[in-house]
């Protein structure tokens, strides 16, 4: 049965990542997939941003199958487990301790959407207060109160009532630089007749991975972390897609050296692509009440296995570090080389998590199309999709990012022309 009829006739029409890439996928290694028509595509995709290891890595997948064969319990709500416990061991002993950072760990629902909406409760809950403020152009989940705090107007609207008590203020670089970015925030925040509420928190993200892979400057991070401090408002990091090694570090704050009240976690926690989530809260916030935000999937015992076996392979030193931080470097300096020849495209986005806008605003979809019928897997972000983002495991290798970054130059000359050769001096 190789028949695509049964998505049309019974799945619902809200799916899309099918619609621009229509293979039906069998089985996928690293950095490959294959579908079943004997066709294969190279991974600039990562299951946005939820396989950073690539599909099945071997060590992941033993890990999983060991424990799966010894009848390891799988569900177990927020029971103690042996692999729960092992997880959250490993998780400080790698991931905090080593960083000096002091967080409890809340499992919320298994998703992105989950942490930040237990992060927005949280925050509401230990404040008193009501409001919360995000940026523009952010994205943060699609139930309702992450919702609230997320940007894009096709996906606000689907909400189908008011999203209320959240504020949008603007990113950095939002008016190009021309504006401090702080200037009218700090200003309403100590002026007691500005009128504007005190918010509850501030969440942001460093690098917004679906509002068009802008990445906020370090400097800016720390003026924020600075402002919130001053006015003892709450700062969430959403991590979901910039975390987990993305941006070069594990948690994409590393390098303005700032410490968040709350950080959402997601995508690649588990490692494996199993959904996993998790809230990291500084101790003093901490103020739940036992069972107050619960939910049935947030003991998945298979998710702590393959997360664990991740932070042990991955995390024990700086060696993937390194390797991430160089192709990093290769990807950044092989999609420079093709926005070099286009007049007015730019590379954005930082580490991993980067991708070329260009002034055109229908050619990024394209080139992504286009890109698709030569075997490469490579999505697009942005209010009008006007960036094409490569979003390649961490894991790729050399080759692989190299053949899929020329799949990008040849999709581009298909759709823009040939580059201009001297454009690239005077840029
Ligand atoms: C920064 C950020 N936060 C939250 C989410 C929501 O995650 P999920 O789709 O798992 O609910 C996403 C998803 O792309 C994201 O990029």
């Amino acid at each position: 049965m190789s028949s695509t009829s049964i998505f049309d006739e019974i799945e619902s029409q809200v799916r899309s990542y099918c619609r621009n890439w229509p293979a039906t996928f069998t089985t996928a290694a690293g950095s490959s997939l294959h579908a079943e028509d004997g066709r294969s595509y190279l991974d600039f995709f990562a299951g946005a941003g939820a396989l950073n290891y690539g599909h099945n890595h071997p060590v992941l997948l033993e890990a999983l199958i060991e424990y799966l064969r010894s009848g390891g319990i799988v569900h177990s709500l927020d029971m103690h487990t042996a692999t729960k416990r092992e997880f959250l061991t490993t998780f400080r002993d790698r991931i905090l301790a080593p960083r000096g950072l002091d967080y409890k760990v809340m499992f919320p629902g298994p998703t992105g959407t989950n942490t930040v909406e237990s992060a927005l409760k949280l925050a509401r809950k230990v404040t008193g207060r009501q409001h919360i403020l995000s940026f523009t152009n952010a994205f943060h989940g699609m139930t309702l109160g992450a919702l609230s705090v997320t940007g894009n107007s096709m996906k606000r609207n689907g909400a189908g009532l008011p999203l209320t008590n959240s504020s949008k203020i603007p990113y950095d670089d939002y008016f190009s630089g021309a504006t401090e970015d702080f200037l009218w925030l700090e200003r309403v925040l100590s002026d007691s007749g500005s009128g504007v509420d005190k918010p509850a928190a501030i969440i942001v993200e460093s690098v917004q991975g679906e509002g068009g892979l802008s990445a906020a400057r370090p400097e800016w991070l720390r003026a924020l972390s600075e402002l919130c401090r001053a006015h003892e408002i709450l700062l969430i990091l959403d991590d979901v897609q910039a975390g987990c090694g993305r941006t070069g570090d594990f948690f994409s704050f590393e390098e303005a050296g700032i410490t968040p009240d709350i950080v959402c976690l997601s995508k690649s926690i588990s490692g494996f692509g199993l959904p996993m989530a998790l809230t990291l809260i500084r101790p003093e916030l901490d103020q739940w009440e036992p069972g107050e935000h619960n939910g049935t999937f947030r003991g998945h015992n298979p998710a702590f296995v393959t997360a664990t076996a991740a932070l042990n392979h991955f995390w024990s030193d700086d060696t993937f570090v390194g390797e991430v931080r160089e192709r990093g470097a290769e990807l950044h300096d092989g999609l420079s080389r093709i926005a070099n020849g286009y007049e007015g495209a730019v590379v954005k986005g930082r580490g991993f998590l980067t991708g070329i806008k260009f002034p055109d605003t229908s050619a990024a979809s394209k080139i992504a199309a286009a890109s698709y019928q030569r075997g490469l897997l490579v999505e697009t972000s942005g209010p009008e999709d006007e960036v094409l983002k490569t979003m390649p495991a961490l894991t790729i290798s050399s080759d692989e990012l190299r053949s899929g970054v020329d799949i990008i130059a040849a999709a581009a000359t298909e759709v823009l022309g040939a580059p201009v050769a001297d454009l690239a001096a005077a840029k």
